[in-house]
Parts: structure tokens; C-alpha cells; sequence
């Protein structure tokens, strides 16, 4: 949908000390000089998400978390709340990843609930949904992210700004990508979810994620309701990101 701002956010993961910050640098240096026509987020580490947003200032990128704990406070020892992350200058977060549904069983319930707490500080969630290898060759990758969107999304995000990530599981970090015509058939069915159930469903962005590079990047954004990419390994450098994000238009 081309009146869909399109947003570029680089997902970290468990990636990058303070000698990395130099590469945010290098980002907000270029996108000075000639500005994204998307937005650009970066969600380092937790450890990095205050002294990003300091080096940052007020340059043309925004700074994400990459998960949130469900209760606003309390004794959860060694948990962060979404108040401390908006506290340390995060804007948005990243949320439901499949790395976190995986790993630690996140369920569409806990994810809905991170989403309310999320918009409860007002940060901006990017809920991200996506099928398994074994789903998708059984042909179930439209049930599956249909029943993800249905579980994971709460009411309250009507009107609300929020952004949701496919990220088929199978294509991250392998190098494998879906082909335009199957991302643009997930999306289709994304955005029919979205358009079903919220006021502003037409116009939230629905980025793609999973072996997003300098060289697919162009393809990948034009293809329709692609809005955006949620981006791993290649936005850890801004020799790697800078091309991403101009590929975006
Ligand atoms: P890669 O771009 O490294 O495949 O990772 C995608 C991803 O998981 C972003 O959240």
C-alpha cells in the first residue's frame, strides 16, 4: 500500500557492545545527509538501548527493545519493564519474536499481553508472526499466521500505532527467502486480518523479515503490502543497512 509509511528496524539480537555504537553512528550520519524517505529503527540490546538513544540524539532513528516483560513492576528478577525501556529512550518493541515463542514458549496470550503493556508507556510494538518449515510444506502457513494474528493481537491496538513483523521461521538467519508472490500472499492475508478487526488496519505497516540483504532488499519492498523489513544480520553494520533502508524508496 504505497500510503503506508514504510519502516526499516534492524533487530540486534544478542549482538553488539559500545564499540558498535559507531555503526548506529554511521547510520545517522548518512540519513542526515540525505534522508530515508521510511522510518529507521534499530533495537540493540538492552544494554545498549540508553547510550544508543544518548549517541542518537535526535537523529533519524529510532531506538527499539527487542521484548518486554507482561506486568508494568514487581519481582522478576532480572526482567525489564516497559517503562524502564521508554525510561532508557526506546520508542518502539520488538514483540513475539519466533526466537522467544521457541526458546521460552511464549504463547499468543503472554504475547497480547506484552502487546497491551507496550502501548500502555507508549511504546510502539512491532508483533512479529511467521511459520515453521514443517507448517508451511504443509501447507498451513496462512492458517498458522492467521491463528498467531487472532491470538497475539489484543483489541486495544484499535487505532493504536503498532506495526506487525512476518518473519517465516525457516528464512532467518538460512539465507532462504519465500518468493515475492509467497510473501505478497501472507501479506495479503495479514493486512485482511488487520483491515477485518482495527479502524486503522489499511494503514499499519507489515514489514517482512528473514534473510533481508542489500541485494533481495529492492525486490522484497516493492512487492505489495510489503510494508517494510524487520532486518537481523544485515543491520549490524551500515555498510550492510544503509542499502536496506534506501532500497525502502
Ligand atoms: P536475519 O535478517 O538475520 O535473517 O534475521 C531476521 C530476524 O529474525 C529479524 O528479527
Amino acid at each position: 500500500m504505497s500510503q503506508v509509511r514504510k519502516l526499516v528496524a534492524g533487530n540486534w539480537k544478542m549482538h553488539g557492545v559500545a564499540s558498535q555504537l559507531s555503526e548506529a553512528l554511521l547510520i545517522a550520519q548518512s540519513l542526515a545527509q540525505t534522508p530515508a524517505v521510511c522510518r529507521v529503527a534499530l533495537c540493540p540490546p538492552t544494554t545498549l538501548i540508553h547510550r544508543m538513544s544518548e549517541v542518537l540524539g535526535d537523529a533519524a532513528v529510532l531506538v527499539g527493545a527487542q521484548d518486554l516483560h507482561p506486568e508494568v513492576k514487581g519481582a522478576f528478577t532480572g526482567d525489564v519493564s516497559a517503562h524502564m525501556l521508554h525510561d532508557a529512550g526506546a520508542q518502539l518493541v520488538i514483540i513475539g519474536h519466533s526466537e522467544r515463542r521457541a526458546a521460552y514458549r511464549e504463547s499468543n496470550d503472554l504475547i497480547a499481553a506484552k502487546v497491551a503493556t507496550a502501548l500502555h508507556v507508549g511504546l510502539e510494538p512491532v508483533i512479529c508472526v511467521g511459520e515453521t518449515r514443517e507448517e508451511r510444506e504443509a501447507g498451513q502457513a496462512v492458517l498458522v499466521v492467521e491463528s498467531q494474528l487472532a491470538g497475539s493481537l489484543p483489541d486495544v491496538l484499535d487505532a493504536a500505532h503498532f506495526a506487525i513483523a512476518y518473519e517465516p521461521v525457516w528464512a532467518i538467519g538460512s539465507g532462504a527467502t519465500p518468493t515475492i508472490a509467497e510473501i505478497e500472499a501472507i501479506h495479503a492475508a495479514i493486512r485482511a486480518h488487520l483491515v477485518r478487526r482495527f479502524a486503522n488496519g489499511a494503514s499499519v505497516p507489515i514489514l517482512y523479515g528473514g534473510s533481508v540483504k542489500p541485494d533481495n532488499a529492492a525486490a522484497i519492498m516493492q512487492a505489495r503490502e510489503v510494508g517494510g523489513a524487520l532486518v537481523g544480520g544485515a543491520s549490524l553494520t551500515a555498510r550492510d543497512f544503509l542499502p536496506i533502508i534506501r532500497a525502502a524508496g
